[in-house]
């Protein structure tokens, strides 16, 4: 559960990436190419593969309707969970549009997907789907443009002989991962999480009615359990409903089911709760939604190639991403908050379960959603097992060979002692369940962190250790102290690693090679 995991406080500030607070950008449609999108009216057989945007290469598609190719629209596709799941869906050959701002993630990340997809097409000796990507605020006017560029105008004719035009959308269906997602964070600026997490999906919901796409998968998160996780048992769908519904339990017990909203600790948890509210009313008027919320509980792991994996832009806060920086020796140790819950090992409970995974279940809840979906639909996504955070500790020291220094710290206000997925309505209805174990989890992260590890060094990535070795030579020139030279290079890394990360490579190059023409004269 996210409400845990992103309340672990660093021991020491983060600098596994550049390491900016989580900033919030103001909507905007910065890199975002209009001229590229295809257009309104554009034939539907042949030139649908001109349509990519933003120079990205395009592939043969997979999908089409009526000679178009159709495509799966992933909201917040290059962030963590968003990234592996894009990545599913090509592997399935799913053409792809990816909507993302980069505000929490970086456009390298299409370099792996692509990379990962291109050599899974490959080895299957199947055609590669199309992938676009849009560099954009989901929230911005330019979301329109996008919806409308891959929107065909159709003429129908009625019972009465009356020719009608209608917009049919190549979109079959959206997923929607962009959020912001920090506990603390949104604490401090509850207006930007409400912004960005609730009032951007009002938005999108008209527009995307607008064009007639209505089926539509939501990342919701187990935070919106609240204090009922404190219940001692798994945790089930019902626990949680938004509208009054007849329940009949194992015992066969029928009772109607109210609405209800218990404990939710933090701005963040209220933006989930709200928008599958919002999400259930909407379905609620208009039969033509199909909705899944999912649950996650606490995702964890990665691609097993180690390309994938969670390298957010903000401060690491979820349990994983901070043991890997004390692993990688950016942080010092581990707080681990209450040694005194009831639990054996009295570390807290949590549901760890493999992205891998998580990106399955938006697979079946797809399939699930276009076959048999009506109205609105919640399903966790969790292992439906518990581990203690020591033992997660103890299986990441496993795969790691390494040991992870802890600090025990007491108790934080708002956690709770258990917290586990009930898997029941995902195993029945979407036919889904977990395969991976958290040594698998922990085995795929350590791969990660160590391709990561080994590319960038500990401290940054490989221009900047680049850039300041150039400048330590600079220094020893000029004769000048370590000390200098540490300074500088702190300045100068990151300013490199933001360059690298933006994709200005060789701008950077540039830079380095102005240093060295600047020494040798
Ligand atoms: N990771 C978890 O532990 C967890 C648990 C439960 C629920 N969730 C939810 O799952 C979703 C995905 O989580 P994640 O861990 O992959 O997060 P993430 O931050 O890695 O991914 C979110 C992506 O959305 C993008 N984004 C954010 N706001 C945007 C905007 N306005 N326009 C366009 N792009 C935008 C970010 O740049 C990022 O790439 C979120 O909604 C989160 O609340 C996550």
């Amino acid at each position: 559960m996210d409400n845990y995991d992103d309340s672990l406080p660093s021991s020491s500030p983060a600098s596994w990436s550049p390491s900016s607070p989580p900033t919030t950008p103001e909507i905007s449609d910065d890199g975002f190419d209009i001229e590229r999108l295809p257009s309104l009216f554009e034939s539907r057989a042949g030139n649908a593969e001109t349509a990519g945007s933003n120079g990205r290469e395009l592939l043969s598609p997979q999908h089409v309707s009526n000679g178009s190719p159709t495509f799966v629209l992933v909201i917040g596709g290059l962030g963590y969970i968003g990234s592996h799941t894009v990545l599913e869906l090509l592997r399935a050959s799913q053409n792809v549009i990816i909507v993302d701002n980069l505000s929490n993630s970086y456009e390298s990340v299409l370099d792996s997907i692509k990379l990962l997809t291109a050599n899974h097409c490959k080895v299957e000796g199947i055609p590669v789907p199309l992938i676009h990507f849009h560099r954009l605020d989901y929230r911005s006017r330019s979301m329109r443009f996008l919806l409308e560029s891959y929107t065909d105008l159709v003429m129908t004719i009625d019972a009465g002989g009356q020719q009608n035009m209608t917009y049919r959308s190549r979109i079959e269906s959206v997923i929607h991962f962009a959020a912001y997602k920090s506990v603390v964070d949104s604490l401090k600026h509850p207006l930007r999480y409400y912004q960005n997490n609730v009032c951007g999906l009002v938005s999108l919901l008209q527009q995307l009615d607008k064009y007639g796409i209505h089926n539509f998968i939501f990342s919701s998160s187990a935070t919106v359990y609240g204090t009922k996780s404190n219940s001692g048992r798994p945790l089930q769908e019902e626990d949680v409903v938004h509208h009054a519904e007849e329940h009949v339990d194992l015992a066969g017990t029928s009772s109607v089911l109210q609405p209800s909203a218990v404990g939710l600790s933090c701005p963040y948890a209220r933006t989930k709760y709200f928008s599958e509210a919002i999400l259930a009313d909407v379905a609620a008027t208009n039969a033509a939604w199909r909705i899944v919320a999912l649950r996650y509980f606490n995702p964890v792991g990665c691609d097993p190639s180690g390309l994938l994996g969670e390298n957010p832009r903000g401060e690491a806060t979820n349990l994983y991403p901070v043991l890997t920086q004390v692993l990688a020796g950016v942080r010092k140790s581990l707080d681990v908050f209450g040694t005194d819950w009831a639990t054996p090992d009295g570390t807290a409970i949590r549901d760890f379960i493999h992205v891998l995974d998580v990106a399955r279940g938006h697979m079946a809840a797809m399939a699930w959603n276009a076959a048999r979906g009506d109205g609105f639909r919640a399903f966790n996504l969790g292992s439906g097992s518990g581990t203690s955070v020591l033992e997660a500790v103890r299986s990441l020291e496993a795969a790691a060979g390494r040991s992870i220094p802890l600090t025990w710290s007491g108790r934080r206000p708002g956690d709770v002692g258990v917290c586990v997925a009930s898997t029941e309505r995902a195993q029945n209805e979407l036919g889904w369940s977990p395969h991976e174990s958290v040594a698998q989890c922990a085995a795929d992260l350590w791969n990660f962190v160590k391709r990561r590890m080994a590319r960038d060094g500990t401290s940054g990535s490989a221009l900047q250790e680049l850039a300041s070795l150039r400048v330590n030579v600079k220094l020893d020139r000029f004769g000048l102290a370590s000390a200098r030279h540490n300074r500088a290079a702190c300045i100068l890394g990151p300013f490199f690693q933001f360059l690298e990360d933006e994709g200005r490579k060789v701008l950077a190059a540039e830079i380095l090679a102005w240093i060295d023409r600047y020494h040798s004269s």
